[in-house]
């Protein structure tokens, strides 16, 4: 693949969030899968793991999760500050149950030597502590999951087919969690919905110069 090729596909790879009433291959679903775990990641410890729903019902019970922890914080008298917004949350919240498959992207926790290190010492150490409370900004676990996620939206495109990262559903993780029987080492990190696309919505980028400085 030339660089040409390689810019077109991330160009043009967008969020889709409807999608034909089309199943999905379970062959493009694995493929995009065992892509999205060729993703750099921390240690190479692959602490993730993969869940494939294609279930109706079973998507239906993880937007209903998700719309209700929506709709309980929308119903808080602090929500009235940002009415409008907390709205169009809540009507944005749960289409993925539309969706004819949802990947959910869960990670067990990853702890490298320094991790080790330092949280043996933390708690009498106040450098420990500060160094400890940087690498917990930024967890190597969540970054590695990301990668994959990344990874993951750009291979459904190739494959034509249209997908969405969703972090919302983190409103019921442990809800969703618990519909899918995941083991309590695994924390849910996303939700991927894909099908074949319905809608082709356009996005642009800010410019490179306005993200991008060369530090000398
Ligand atoms: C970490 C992360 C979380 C996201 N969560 C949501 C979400 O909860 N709901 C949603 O509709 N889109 C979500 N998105 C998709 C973004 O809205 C989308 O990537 C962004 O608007 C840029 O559009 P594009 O992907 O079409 O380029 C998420 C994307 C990322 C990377």
């Amino acid at each position: 693949m030339d660089i040409e090729a390689l810019e077109k596909l991330i160009k043009e790879r967008r969020s889709i969030r409807r999608w034909k009433e089309k199943e999905v291959p379970d062959e493009l679903l694995k493929k995009a899968v065992e892509l999205a775990a060729w993703a750099p990641n921390g240690g190479n410890y692959q602490g993730w793991r993969f869940i494939v729903v294609k279930n109706r019902e079973t998507i239906g019970k993880m937007a209903n999760a998700v719309q209700s922890a929506a709709d309980r914080v929308a119903s808080w008298p602090e929500a009235k500050s940002w009415e409008e917004d907390v709205k169009r949350y809540q009507r944005n919240t749960s289409f993925f149950r539309d969706a004819p498959a949802c990947i959910g992207v869960f990670i067990s926790e990853y702890r490298s030597v320094m991790d080790k290190v330092l949280t043996a010492r933390e708690a009498v150490d106040p450098v420990a502590n500060r160094i400890m409370g940087f690498r917990r900004t930024a967890p190597t676990a969540i970054q590695s999951a990301s990668a994959a996620a990344a990874t993951m939206l750009l291979a459904f495109h190739q494959m034509g087919l249209g997908a969405v990262w969703l972090a919302s559903p983190l409103m019921a993780k442990k809800e969703i969690e618990e519909i899918l029987n995941v083991p309590a080492e695994m924390g849910l990190v996303c939700l991927i919905a894909v099908g074949y696309p319905d809608e082709s919505p356009r996005k642009e980028r800010k410019p490179v110069e306005q993200v991008l400085e060369f530090f000398c």
